[in-house]
């Protein structure tokens, strides 16, 4: 196993695309054969989570483990301290140390750091949960692995796997790639809108963006990855707000719930744009109007709130993959990061 000479995954930008076609390959390969070599023999992990998981916090402690590891979850203001950080932001409560203590002294004792950190109500004036994971890496003296904040990159990779599981190949160019905004009865966080923007330009797919409103647009720094991803990779980037011809032939459909940029944490006035966008639900009729695409969803997901049982019934809905390889390409971050080499 080649170990891949670099320090952090904050984002799949950071990385080239030859390094996350190595990691693609890896996971595949911890896929076939998942009690392979234990890379992280002898070695530990810290889990911060300020937010709840099912599927990240299960897929990184078992991932751990089959690799030879031992993990630690730690909850700051539960089961651990909370933490401040620069510029005086606090998460969970009263402070009672600072970010650079304890990134310094967990980097005493593991061999990595995974962070989520995802906002509730994202404020992009104070840019909060970046700056979470962006402390970390800042103080700590091992890797850090984003595992949710602004972007979910571990999501990227175990989407792009199931695709390319799915179409049997590792080239995804030629696809179109329909990201769609979805309603949800409340405000929810960017990050895996901003994520398949990303990865989907990144591998050179036809994407486009299909919101209610031109308010719904992603952030410009996200727009501006994935042009900069369209111009290096080939691929289109469009922005749709017309759902039948966003859906017609598509090859892939994904789905996530985000808010409307001028109203983030300012419910009333963004909520009666959602309600009047109830008709964006995924359902059998608009996937028929692929080309026999399939559907997927990083999950959770509300059922027939953001899509219907049909949808996530049929064998078209490749989202369990997607949740599966989660542990796949965690395993392959992990190994490349601090995996023994061999
Ligand atoms: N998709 C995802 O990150 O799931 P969890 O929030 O359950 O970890």
């Amino acid at each position: 196993m080649k170990q891949v000479p670099l320090q952090h995954f904050l984002n799949t930008q950071d990385w080239t695309r030859a390094e996350l076609d190595a990691v693609l390959a890896l996971a595949a390969q911890y896929k076939a054969q998942p009690l392979g070599p234990r890379a992280l023999e002898g070695k530990s992990i810290a889990l911060v989570f300020f937010n709840s998981s099912l599927r990240t916090r299960t897929s990184f402690e078992i991932g751990a483990f089959q690799l030879g590891g031992h993990a630690v979850v730690l909850q700051p203001g539960k089961d651990a301290w909370p933490i401040e950080f620069d510029l005086g932001t606090v998460m969970d409560g009263e402070a009672e140390e600072h970010i650079a203590e304890v990134a310094r002294v967990l980097s005493r004792y593991v061999d990595l750091i995974g962070v989520r950190a995802f906002p509730k109500f994202v404020d992009w004036s104070t840019d909060r949960e970046d700056r979470v994971l962006k402390g970390f890496a800042k103080y700590s003296s091992v890797p850090v692995i984003n595992m949710e904040t602004i972007t979910h990159p571990c999501q990227e990779l175990a989407h792009i796997l199931a695709l390319q599981e799915h179409f049997g190949t590792r080239d995804l160019r030629g696809k179109k790639y329909v990201l769609t905004w979805t309603y949800h009865p409340k405000p929810l966080n960017t990050a895996v809108a901003n994520s398949a923007l990303t990865i989907a330009t990144r591998m050179g797919m036809d994407v486009t963006l299909l919101c209610p409103t031109p308010e719904y647009v992603l952030d410009e720094r996200y727009m501006g990855w994935a042009e900069q991803n369209v111009a290096e990779s080939g691929g289109s980037l469009q922005v749709s707000h017309d759902i039948e011809s966003a859906y017609r032939g598509a090859d892939v459909v994904y789905a996530k719930s985000w808010g409307a940029l001028p109203y983030f944490g300012n419910w009333a006035p963004e909520k009666p744009i959602r309600d009047a966008h109830k008709h964006f639900i995924v359902d059998e009729a608009k996937m028929a109007l692929t080309n026999d695409g399939v559907f997927s969803h990083c999950l959770p997901l509300r059922r027939n709130v953001k899509a219907t049982d049909a949808v996530m019934d049929s064998p078209r809905c490749i989202a369990i993959d997607e949740a599966e390889n989660r542990l796949h390409v965690q395993k392959a971050v992990m190994a490349s990061l601090i995996g023994q080499r061999r």
